[in-house]
């Protein structure tokens, strides 16, 4: 992958998270703790270009200039198992807001269907991340994206685990001003959408379904 928007990280935390993430023994439990920590790192590699304005601060020793966040951050999980990536960001940027996508691939066709979406009818956020473990066929996240694009956000960032060539691809062309943040671009899909050698089914594994 060679688009400057595209940014798998190369950090070597991540590195070694995503290998006991991917591992078949990993209990749901662990499973959890690593899509947090990983969704942390990931976007704290993600929000780097947000915006900064000047802000006064008094320390015990005197006064200096210092900074605070000018643009409002938006999480938006798609629901679901872009919800364990939440928490581990929420610590990080405590006063953003998190909006939550309903969307499941249908089986067959393995388009996403939209079952929940409660976005007020203005935009709340300047930035939105958008987060799901998995990039497959990268159905979910166009439509994602082109819901909170119908809401008025333009900027949007997309926060992810593990892609297939093919969701980076698809992703990119509907989409070529979203950043995608992957921890790993894999091999390819499979013949019933999985990525491979990818971890399973993510929602499944957080959850104990399936
Ligand atoms: C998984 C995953 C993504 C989607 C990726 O969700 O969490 O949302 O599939 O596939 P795509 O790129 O081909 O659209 P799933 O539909 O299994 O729902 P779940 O999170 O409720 O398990
Ligand atoms: N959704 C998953 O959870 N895993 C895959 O490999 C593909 C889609």
């Amino acid at each position: 992958m060679t688009a400057n928007n595209i940014f798998e990280s190369t950090h070597p935390l991540v590195a070694h998270k995503l290998t006991r993430l991917r591992d078949v023994e990993t209990t749901p439990k662990k499973f959890r703790e690593l899509v947090r920590e990983m969704g942390a790192l990931l976007a704290y590699e993600a929000t780097q270009d947000l915006k900064l304005g000047k802000r006064q601060v008094t320390t015990p020793m005197g006064q200096t200039e210092g900074a605070e966040l000018a643009e409002k951050l938006g999480l938006v999980p798609i629901l679901r198992a872009g919800l364990g990536m939440v928490e581990g960001i929420w610590n990080l940027v405590p006063n953003a807001e998190v909006w939550h996508i309903g969307l499941y691939r249908d089986e067959d066709t393995l388009q996403p269907v939209e079952y929940y979406n409660k976005l007020p009818t203005a935009p709340t956020v300047d930035v939105c991340l958008v987060l799901d473990p998995m990039l497959a066929t990268g159905g979910s996240a166009v439509a994602t994206v082109d819901i909170l694009k119908n809401w008025g956000v333009s900027k949007i960032k997309f926060v992810g685990l593990l892609a297939a060539p093919e969701g980076i691809a698809a992703l990119n062309t509907s989409h070529p001003d979203v950043d995608i943040h992957i921890a790993k671009i894999d091999s390819h899909l499979n013949d019933i959408g999985y990525i491979v050698p990818g971890l399973g089914d993510a929602g499944d594994r957080q959850f104990g379904t399936g």
